[in-house]
């Protein structure tokens, strides 16, 4: 029976081993961590993370091919392969501080395989490192080995949360590379046969170790890139009438283009857009390539253009203040049908009407009070941190109360924002809304969840992205 270790049971290792664990029986597979919460949740009833159809996948196969356990020692010296999900946060200090990976996670996760292993081993890199790790982690393990053979994969994950399990078990592709020795094609050969147990021979995509790993690199650049276009447009289409949402679906209509990922919104989050862009940047300019960087970090800041100018927006249209007033904030997630806050442009929107001394009340249907605490009360880029994987630190940020029903949140307040797409926003009850809110009552729609006209006949004044706007914004010119 092959074995598989995965170093790190977070939102990529966790659901990935899963589903590799419920396609192939004949495979041991075994989740480590080193965070005793993690998996202690993930032998549980709850587990730590929210993904649609992950609890039937995880309850099927636990305890039969599928284990977690922090003993990561051992099950590292008895796998045949080894997958390392650990994580990659954005450098706070030091060389690269604000844009290159921090690789310490990764580093000691290489040295204990070096140390505990005694039988050759495939170490496969999962979590989104930077171009050239595979070579640095390759140099760990063959100058610390004792004799052990080490062969390096890159096995980039594509997986997009919310839609995980889909994503995994239909994959677009799956891309392997590998040295191209002939141990390297071996090793390749083995990482293929574990995803052939589902996916088709013609979409297993095998390169060489920096196309893959540069592969993932580039396509959330490509992604994230989509979506600050579409959201650089809608402040174009704001100021002339257009309707961007009619401007995506003709451009998306050309099969060149396509329609996907052009969905305006408030802007883009999670962990990897942001962190793996900056990191892109990073390369491009450690090697000696600053137009390219100045290319890419423009996708970055069109994104945090577009939180800002939000944030203009509600203060703007509000008699430019919103100090002491309550602003109903429903969504927290950075996209639906997650739990997952990291990079959320809900941190942003909030922090900016914060500095505004707003009054906040936010509901979220899956993120909890204290992380949405935490969230507010850290500094950028710490989330990354497993510091911030342990309990909850205590500072509380008064200005903030945290509500479990968006009508509770928007009792009495003078603007919602709606800041992740959850369904139920669709189908809120939004005369009972404005009955209970102060007048004027504003919604400020950043992901164009809500029919403005309905609302407008309520009584709104409504603001969605990239939309012509009422006469009442238009008399209230946001600066941005
Ligand atoms: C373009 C648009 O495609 C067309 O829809 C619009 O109506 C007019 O502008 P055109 O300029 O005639 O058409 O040719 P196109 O095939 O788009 O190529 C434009 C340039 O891009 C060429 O120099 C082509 O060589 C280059 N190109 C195109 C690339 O370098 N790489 C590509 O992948 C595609
Ligand atoms: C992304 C990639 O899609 C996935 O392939 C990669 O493995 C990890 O990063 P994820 O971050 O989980 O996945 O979610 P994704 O669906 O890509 O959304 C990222 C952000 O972009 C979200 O905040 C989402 O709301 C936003 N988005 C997405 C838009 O604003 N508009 C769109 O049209 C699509
Ligand atoms: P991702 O979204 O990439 O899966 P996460 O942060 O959710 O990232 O998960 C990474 C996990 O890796 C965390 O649960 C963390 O505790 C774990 N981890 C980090 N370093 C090590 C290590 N050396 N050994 C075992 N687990 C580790």
């Amino acid at each position: 029976m092959v074995k598989i270790c995965c170093i790190g049971a977070g939102y990529v290792g966790g659901p990935t081993m899963a589903i590799i664990a419920y396609k192939c029986p004949d495979i041991e597979v075994v989740v480590v961590d080193i965070s005793v919460p993690r998996i202690t949740a993930w032998n549980s009833e709850q587990l730590p993370i929210y993904e649609p159809g992950l609890d039937g996948v995880v309850k099927q196969c636990r305890g039969k091919n599928l284990f977690f356990s922090t003993d990561v020692e051992k099950h590292v010296c008895e796998a045949d392969i080894v997958f390392v999900s650990v994580n990659t946060p954005t450098k706070t200090r030091g060389l690269g501080a604000g844009k290159a990976a921090d690789l310490t996670y990764w580093e000691s996760a290489a040295r204990m395989i070096a140390d505990v292993s005694k039988s050759s081993k495939i170490v496969v890199e999962k979590s989104t490192v930077p171009v050239k790790t595979a070579e640095a982690i390759e140099k760990i393990l063959t100058h610390n080995s004792k004799g052990i053979k080490f062969q390096i994969l890159s096995n980039p994950e594509f997986l997009a949360e919310g839609t995980a399990i889909q994503d995994l078990l239909n994959p677009d592709r799956v891309l392997i590379g590998g040295r191209e020795t002939p141990e390297g094609q071996e090793a390749i050969k083995a990482l293929k046969d574990v995803y052939a147990h589902w996916v088709p021979e013609e979409q297993i995509l095998t390169t060489n170790l920096w196309s893959a790993e540069l592969s993932k690199l580039a396509a959330n650049a490509f992604l994230a890139q989509r979506i600050s276009s579409v959201n650089a447009m809608s402040a174009l289409c704001e100021a002339t009438g257009a309707d961007v949402a009619e401007v995506a679906y003709a451009v998306g209509k050309d099969s060149r283009i396509g329609s996907k990922f052009l969905n305006s919104s408030v802007g883009f989050g999670g962990s990897c857009f942001q962190k793996d862009i900056l990191n892109l940047v990073y390369i491009c300019e450690c090697n000696g390539l600053p137009d390219v960087a100045e290319y890419w970090k423009q996708v970055i800041r069109i994104n945090d253009y577009q939180k800002s100018r939000f944030v203009n927006r509600v203060v703007s249209s509000m008699f430019n203040t919103v100090s002491t007033k309550k602003i109903a904030i429903l969504g927290f997630a950075f996209k639906k049908d997650t739990g997952d806050t990291r990079e959320t442009p809900a941190i942003d929107v909030c922090k900016g009407l914060l500095g505004d001394k707003a009054r906040l009340s936010i509901y979220d249907p899956q993120v909890t009070e204290d992380q949405i605490q935490r969230d507010l009360s850290m500094n950028k880029f710490d989330w990354d941190h497993p510091l911030h994987l342990q309990p909850m630190s205590p500072t509380t940020v008064k200005q903030v109360a945290v509500v479990w029903d968006a009508y509770e949140a928007t009792k009495g307040a003078h603007g919602l924002c709606i800041l992740t797409e959850w369904d139920e926003f669709k189908s809120l009850d939004y005369k009972r809304i404005y009955d209970n809110m102060q007048k004027p009552a504003f919604v400020f729609d950043g992901r164009n969840v809500v029919n403005g006209d309905e609302l407008r006949k309520i009584g709104f004044i409504v603001y969605s992205i990239g939309k012509p706007l009422d006469a009442w914004l238009k008399d209230m010119p946001a600066v941005a």
